[in-house]
Protein backbone atom coordinates (compact mmCIF):
# COMPACT_ATOMS: atom_id res chain seq x y z
CA UNK A 1 0.00 0.00 0.00
CA UNK A 2 1.14 3.55 -1.28
CA UNK A 3 1.95 5.30 2.28
CA UNK A 4 -0.33 8.30 1.66
CA UNK A 5 -3.31 5.33 1.19
CA UNK A 6 -1.35 4.17 4.49
CA UNK A 7 -2.03 7.72 6.53
CA UNK A 8 -5.51 8.25 4.98
CA UNK A 9 -6.51 5.04 6.62
CA UNK A 10 -4.52 5.73 10.14
CA UNK A 11 -6.47 8.92 9.92
CA UNK A 12 -9.87 7.38 9.81
CA UNK A 13 -9.12 4.49 12.65
CA UNK A 14 -8.11 7.46 14.80
CA UNK A 15 -11.03 9.60 13.86
CA UNK A 16 -13.14 6.41 14.26
CA UNK A 17 -11.72 5.52 17.65
CA UNK A 18 -12.15 9.45 18.47
CA UNK A 19 -15.87 9.17 17.54
CA UNK A 20 -16.46 5.73 19.61
CA UNK A 21 -16.29 7.63 22.69
CA UNK A 22 -18.74 9.93 24.66
CA UNK A 23 -17.65 13.46 25.83
CA UNK A 24 -18.89 16.29 28.13
CA UNK A 25 -19.17 19.07 25.73
CA UNK A 26 -21.03 16.56 23.08
CA UNK A 27 -24.04 18.91 23.03
CA UNK A 28 -22.44 22.20 23.23
CA UNK A 29 -22.43 22.92 19.35
CA UNK A 30 -25.84 21.27 18.59
CA UNK A 31 -28.00 21.66 21.42
CA UNK A 32 -25.78 24.58 23.49
CA UNK A 33 -29.55 24.54 26.04
CA UNK A 34 -29.79 20.99 26.64
CA UNK A 35 -27.95 20.53 29.95
CA UNK A 36 -29.75 23.79 31.27
CA UNK A 37 -32.75 22.14 29.96
CA UNK A 38 -32.70 19.04 32.00
CA UNK A 39 -31.34 20.88 35.16
CA UNK A 40 -34.72 23.08 35.53
CA UNK A 41 -36.65 20.07 34.51
CA UNK A 42 -35.97 17.61 37.52
CA UNK A 43 -35.79 21.01 39.91
CA UNK A 44 -39.20 21.47 38.96
CA UNK A 45 -40.23 17.71 39.22
CA UNK A 46 -37.97 17.60 42.71
CA UNK A 47 -39.81 20.50 44.41
CA UNK A 48 -43.57 19.66 43.43
CA UNK A 49 -42.34 15.54 44.40
CA UNK A 50 -39.09 14.91 46.67
CA UNK A 51 -39.05 11.42 45.80
CA UNK A 52 -38.66 12.12 42.49
CA UNK A 53 -34.89 12.30 42.74
CA UNK A 54 -34.97 8.96 44.24
CA UNK A 55 -37.18 7.90 41.05
CA UNK A 56 -34.86 9.35 38.26
CA UNK A 57 -32.05 7.84 39.85
CA UNK A 58 -32.36 4.67 39.96
CA UNK A 59 -34.61 4.88 36.48
CA UNK A 60 -30.63 5.55 35.10
CA UNK A 61 -29.54 2.21 37.06
CA UNK A 62 -32.23 -0.10 35.61
CA UNK A 63 -31.89 1.42 31.98
CA UNK A 64 -27.80 0.76 32.53
CA UNK A 65 -27.85 -2.66 33.49
CA UNK A 66 -30.41 -3.70 30.96
CA UNK A 67 -28.07 -3.97 27.62
CA UNK A 68 -26.66 -0.64 28.66
CA UNK A 69 -27.45 2.86 29.11
CA UNK A 70 -29.32 3.03 25.98
CA UNK A 71 -33.23 4.30 27.60
CA UNK A 72 -34.36 0.54 27.07
CA UNK A 73 -36.16 0.69 30.25
CA UNK A 74 -38.19 4.47 28.99
CA UNK A 75 -39.77 2.11 25.59
CA UNK A 76 -43.12 1.31 26.65
CA UNK A 77 -44.19 -2.51 27.61
CA UNK A 78 -40.70 -4.59 27.55
CA UNK A 79 -38.81 -3.96 30.54
CA UNK A 80 -41.03 -2.04 32.04
CA UNK A 81 -42.82 -5.42 32.09
CA UNK A 82 -39.92 -6.76 33.95
CA UNK A 83 -40.19 -8.10 37.75
CA UNK A 84 -37.58 -5.08 39.30
CA UNK A 85 -39.90 -2.95 37.13
CA UNK A 86 -43.81 -3.29 36.95
CA UNK A 87 -45.68 -1.31 39.54
CA UNK A 88 -42.75 0.29 40.73
CA UNK A 89 -40.18 2.10 38.44
CA UNK A 90 -41.51 6.16 38.76
CA UNK A 91 -40.76 9.41 36.35
CA UNK A 92 -41.51 8.58 32.98
CA UNK A 93 -43.86 10.99 32.44
CA UNK A 94 -41.18 13.59 34.08
CA UNK A 95 -38.51 12.57 31.56
CA UNK A 96 -40.90 12.40 28.74
CA UNK A 97 -41.90 16.18 29.83
CA UNK A 98 -38.02 17.55 29.84
CA UNK A 99 -37.45 15.35 26.33
CA UNK A 100 -39.99 17.41 24.55
CA UNK A 101 -39.06 20.75 25.91
CA UNK A 102 -35.33 19.57 24.91
CA UNK A 103 -36.77 18.31 21.21
CA UNK A 104 -38.70 22.45 20.87
CA UNK A 105 -35.09 23.58 21.44
CA UNK A 106 -33.34 20.94 19.20
CA UNK A 107 -34.89 18.59 17.13
CA UNK A 108 -33.39 14.86 17.35
CA UNK A 109 -30.10 16.09 18.66
CA UNK A 110 -30.55 14.56 22.26
CA UNK A 111 -30.51 11.03 22.95
CA UNK A 112 -33.17 10.28 25.94
CA UNK A 113 -29.97 8.05 27.02
CA UNK A 114 -28.20 11.18 27.76
CA UNK A 115 -31.39 12.64 29.42
CA UNK A 116 -31.68 9.93 32.20
CA UNK A 117 -27.58 10.24 32.70
CA UNK A 118 -27.79 13.86 33.60
CA UNK A 119 -31.05 13.81 35.24
CA UNK A 120 -30.06 11.36 37.66
CA UNK A 121 -26.79 13.70 38.20
CA UNK A 122 -29.72 16.78 38.99
CA UNK A 123 -31.44 14.90 41.10
CA UNK A 124 -28.34 13.46 43.29
CA UNK A 125 -27.43 17.38 43.26
CA UNK A 126 -31.24 18.38 43.83
CA UNK A 127 -31.43 16.66 47.39
CA UNK A 128 -28.14 17.44 48.70
CA UNK A 129 -25.59 15.15 46.95
CA UNK A 130 -22.38 15.28 45.41
CA UNK A 131 -22.11 16.35 42.04
CA UNK A 132 -19.95 14.51 38.54
CA UNK A 133 -19.36 15.45 35.01
CA UNK A 134 -21.50 13.32 32.66
CA UNK A 135 -20.36 12.70 29.39
CA UNK A 136 -22.67 12.56 26.80
CA UNK A 137 -23.19 10.94 23.08
CA UNK A 138 -25.10 7.85 23.85
CA UNK A 139 -28.16 7.20 21.65
CA UNK A 140 -30.97 5.75 21.95
CA UNK A 141 -31.89 2.00 21.39
CA UNK A 142 -34.43 0.68 19.12
CA UNK A 143 -35.23 -2.41 21.55
CA UNK A 144 -35.87 -3.19 24.90
CA UNK A 145 -35.89 -6.98 26.51
CA UNK A 146 -37.82 -8.28 29.25
CA UNK A 147 -36.02 -11.24 29.40
CA UNK A 148 -32.97 -9.60 29.79
CA UNK A 149 -34.06 -7.09 32.53
CA UNK A 150 -35.30 -10.09 34.70
CA UNK A 151 -31.81 -11.37 34.26
CA UNK A 152 -29.41 -8.92 34.47
CA UNK A 153 -31.68 -6.35 37.51
CA UNK A 154 -30.49 -7.70 41.14
CA UNK A 155 -33.79 -8.46 43.20
CA UNK A 156 -33.32 -7.30 46.73
CA UNK A 157 -33.53 -11.14 48.10
CA UNK A 158 -30.14 -11.87 47.22
CA UNK A 159 -26.77 -12.10 49.09
CA UNK A 160 -23.92 -10.41 48.74
CA UNK A 161 -22.16 -12.89 46.54
CA UNK A 162 -25.10 -12.86 44.15
CA UNK A 163 -25.41 -9.41 44.25
CA UNK A 164 -21.54 -8.80 43.34
CA UNK A 165 -21.58 -11.36 40.39
CA UNK A 166 -24.47 -9.15 38.98
CA UNK A 167 -22.47 -6.13 39.57
CA UNK A 168 -19.43 -7.19 38.11
CA UNK A 169 -21.04 -8.58 35.11
CA UNK A 170 -21.53 -4.71 34.78
CA UNK A 171 -17.77 -4.02 35.26
CA UNK A 172 -18.59 -2.84 38.52
CA UNK A 173 -16.28 -4.19 41.75
CA UNK A 174 -17.18 -4.53 45.31
CA UNK A 175 -16.30 -0.94 46.37
CA UNK A 176 -18.83 0.62 43.42
CA UNK A 177 -21.24 -2.10 44.29
CA UNK A 178 -21.38 -0.80 48.52
CA UNK A 179 -21.44 3.02 47.16
CA UNK A 180 -23.95 2.69 44.12
CA UNK A 181 -26.51 0.77 46.99
CA UNK A 182 -26.17 4.58 49.29
CA UNK A 183 -28.27 5.18 46.42
CA UNK A 184 -30.72 3.75 48.87
CA UNK A 185 -30.43 7.14 51.19
CA UNK A 186 -32.87 8.60 49.50
CA UNK A 187 -36.18 6.94 48.11
CA UNK A 188 -39.18 4.47 49.13
CA UNK A 189 -39.80 0.85 48.71
CA UNK A 190 -43.18 -1.35 49.27
CA UNK A 191 -43.88 -3.42 51.81
CA UNK A 192 -44.18 -6.34 49.57
CA UNK A 193 -40.22 -5.60 49.44
CA UNK A 194 -39.04 -5.91 52.67
CA UNK A 195 -41.76 -7.77 54.30
CA UNK A 196 -39.91 -11.02 54.98
CA UNK A 197 -36.94 -9.41 56.27
CA UNK A 198 -39.27 -7.70 59.04
CA UNK A 199 -40.69 -10.82 59.79
CA UNK A 200 -37.81 -13.50 59.65
CA UNK A 201 -34.88 -11.89 59.85
CA UNK A 202 -32.64 -11.52 63.28
CA UNK A 203 -30.14 -9.18 62.07
CA UNK A 204 -33.12 -6.18 62.20
CA UNK A 205 -33.11 -3.69 64.91
CA UNK A 206 -36.63 -4.62 67.25
CA UNK A 207 -37.86 -0.99 67.55
CA UNK A 208 -37.12 0.10 64.28
CA UNK A 209 -39.00 -3.67 63.31
CA UNK A 210 -41.85 -2.87 65.18
CA UNK A 211 -42.42 0.87 63.54
CA UNK A 212 -42.21 -0.82 59.93
CA UNK A 213 -44.28 -3.58 60.86
CA UNK A 214 -47.34 -0.93 61.59
CA UNK A 215 -47.65 -0.53 57.90
CA UNK A 216 -46.64 -3.94 56.80
CA UNK A 217 -48.74 -6.29 58.13
CA UNK A 218 -47.39 -10.07 57.59
CA UNK A 219 -50.43 -11.95 55.78
CA UNK A 220 -48.96 -11.58 52.02
CA UNK A 221 -51.06 -8.99 50.36
CA UNK A 222 -52.05 -7.09 53.00
CA UNK A 223 -50.74 -3.73 52.45
CA UNK A 224 -48.23 -4.91 49.29
CA UNK A 225 -47.69 -1.47 47.90
CA UNK A 226 -47.59 0.77 51.59
CA UNK A 227 -44.25 2.46 51.45
CA UNK A 228 -41.87 3.13 53.77
CA UNK A 229 -38.29 5.07 53.53
CA UNK A 230 -35.05 3.28 52.70
CA UNK A 231 -33.39 5.85 54.75
CA UNK A 232 -34.87 6.06 58.39
CA UNK A 233 -33.19 8.99 59.37
CA UNK A 234 -33.22 11.50 56.40
CA UNK A 235 -35.45 9.92 53.84
CA UNK A 236 -35.17 12.80 51.37
CA UNK A 237 -31.58 14.04 51.72
CA UNK A 238 -28.35 12.60 50.00
CA UNK A 239 -26.71 11.76 52.68
CA UNK A 240 -24.48 8.85 54.56
CA UNK A 241 -26.67 8.01 56.51
CA UNK A 242 -27.98 4.54 54.66
CA UNK A 243 -24.47 3.39 56.12
CA UNK A 244 -24.76 4.38 59.48
CA UNK A 245 -28.30 3.37 59.84
CA UNK A 246 -26.70 -0.28 58.57
CA UNK A 247 -24.56 -0.29 61.40
CA UNK A 248 -27.44 -0.21 63.68
CA UNK A 249 -29.12 -3.04 61.66
CA UNK A 250 -31.91 -0.97 60.27
CA UNK A 251 -31.41 -1.49 56.51
CA UNK A 252 -34.40 -1.77 55.13
CA UNK A 253 -33.95 -4.72 52.49
CA UNK A 254 -32.58 -7.76 52.99
CA UNK A 255 -29.99 -6.79 50.33
CA UNK A 256 -28.96 -3.46 52.35
CA UNK A 257 -28.08 -4.76 55.87
CA UNK A 258 -26.08 -8.54 53.70
CA UNK A 259 -23.78 -5.73 53.44
CA UNK A 260 -23.14 -5.55 57.20
CA UNK A 261 -24.05 -8.93 58.28
CA UNK A 262 -20.51 -10.44 59.14
CA UNK A 263 -18.35 -8.97 61.14
CA UNK A 264 -14.64 -7.72 59.42
CA UNK A 265 -16.39 -8.62 56.65
CA UNK A 266 -15.00 -7.04 52.63
CA UNK A 267 -18.10 -4.96 52.28
CA UNK A 268 -18.64 -3.69 56.52
CA UNK A 269 -14.94 -2.44 55.67
CA UNK A 270 -15.96 -0.25 53.42
CA UNK A 271 -19.18 0.79 54.72
CA UNK A 272 -16.92 1.51 58.25
CA UNK A 273 -15.48 3.97 55.86
CA UNK A 274 -18.58 5.45 54.17
CA UNK A 275 -20.52 5.74 57.58
CA UNK A 276 -17.55 7.41 59.19
CA UNK A 277 -16.62 9.96 56.57
CA UNK A 278 -19.49 11.22 54.21
CA UNK A 279 -16.56 12.85 51.76
CA UNK A 280 -15.47 9.30 50.92
CA UNK A 281 -18.76 8.11 50.26
CA UNK A 282 -19.27 11.42 47.95
CA UNK A 283 -16.75 10.83 46.03
CA UNK A 284 -16.96 6.95 45.75
CA UNK A 285 -20.92 7.73 44.75
CA UNK A 286 -19.83 9.85 42.01
CA UNK A 287 -16.96 7.98 40.36
CA UNK A 288 -19.08 4.52 40.31
CA UNK A 289 -22.39 7.10 38.92
CA UNK A 290 -19.70 7.71 36.27
CA UNK A 291 -18.54 3.90 36.12
CA UNK A 292 -22.43 2.98 35.45
CA UNK A 293 -22.92 5.35 33.21
CA UNK A 294 -20.57 4.30 30.86
CA UNK A 295 -21.85 0.83 30.59
CA UNK A 296 -21.83 -0.34 26.94
CA UNK A 297 -23.15 2.90 25.11
CA UNK A 298 -24.70 2.80 21.68
CA UNK A 299 -22.34 5.11 19.78
CA UNK A 300 -23.11 6.45 16.30
CA UNK A 301 -23.58 4.69 13.88
CA UNK A 302 -25.30 2.61 16.19
CA UNK A 303 -28.89 3.56 17.88
CA UNK A 304 -30.64 6.28 17.12
CA UNK A 305 -32.01 9.54 18.90
CA UNK A 306 -35.71 9.03 19.90
CA UNK A 307 -38.08 11.91 19.41
CA UNK A 308 -40.63 10.41 22.07
CA UNK A 309 -38.70 8.31 24.62
CA UNK A 310 -41.40 5.78 24.98
CA UNK A 311 -41.59 5.22 21.58
CA UNK A 312 -38.72 4.08 19.02
CA UNK A 313 -40.39 6.44 15.99
C1 LIG B 1 -27.60 -3.54 45.10
C2 LIG B 1 -28.65 -3.97 44.43
C3 LIG B 1 -29.96 -3.26 44.51
C4 LIG B 1 -31.15 -3.84 44.84
C5 LIG B 1 -31.39 -5.29 45.16
C6 LIG B 1 -32.14 -2.79 44.82
C7 LIG B 1 -33.48 -2.98 45.08
C8 LIG B 1 -34.40 -1.97 45.25
C9 LIG B 1 -35.76 -2.16 45.63
C10 LIG B 1 -36.44 -3.49 45.89
C11 LIG B 1 -36.33 -0.93 45.73
C12 LIG B 1 -37.77 -0.62 46.13
C13 LIG B 1 -38.68 -0.71 44.93
C14 LIG B 1 -40.14 -0.73 45.31
O1 LIG B 1 -40.47 -1.22 46.39
O2 LIG B 1 -40.97 -0.27 44.48
C15 LIG B 1 -35.33 0.04 45.40
C16 LIG B 1 -35.51 1.40 45.38
C17 LIG B 1 -34.56 2.30 44.99
N1 LIG B 1 -33.33 1.99 44.46
FE1 LIG B 1 -32.42 0.23 44.52
N2 LIG B 1 -31.54 -1.62 44.49
C18 LIG B 1 -30.21 -1.86 44.27
C19 LIG B 1 -29.26 -0.95 43.84
C20 LIG B 1 -29.55 0.36 43.51
C21 LIG B 1 -28.66 1.24 42.79
C22 LIG B 1 -27.30 0.82 42.24
C23 LIG B 1 -29.30 2.43 42.68
C24 LIG B 1 -28.84 3.68 42.00
C25 LIG B 1 -27.58 4.00 41.79
C26 LIG B 1 -30.57 2.30 43.35
C27 LIG B 1 -31.47 3.31 43.54
C28 LIG B 1 -32.70 3.16 44.16
C29 LIG B 1 -33.53 4.28 44.55
C30 LIG B 1 -33.13 5.74 44.48
C31 LIG B 1 -34.72 3.73 45.05
C32 LIG B 1 -35.97 4.49 45.52
C33 LIG B 1 -36.83 4.77 44.31
C34 LIG B 1 -38.10 5.56 44.57
O3 LIG B 1 -38.37 5.97 45.69
O4 LIG B 1 -38.85 5.73 43.59
N3 LIG B 1 -30.71 1.02 43.81
N4 LIG B 1 -34.16 -0.63 45.09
Amino acid sequence: MASSSLSVVLLLCLAAAASAQISPTFYDASCPVALATIKSGVAAAVSSDPRMAASLLRLHFHDCFVQGCDASVLLAGNERNAFGNVGSLRGFDVIEKIKSDVERACKRVVSCADILAVAARDSVVAVGGPSWTVSLGRRDSDTASETLANRDLPPPSLGVADLNTRFAAKGLNLTDMVALSGAHTIGRAQCRNFRSRLYNEANIDPDFATARMATCPQPLGSGDGNLAPLDATTPDTFNNDYFVNLKLNKGLLHSDQVLYAVAGGATEEIIDGFASNPDAFSNAFAAAMVKMGNISPLIFPQGLIRRTCSKTT
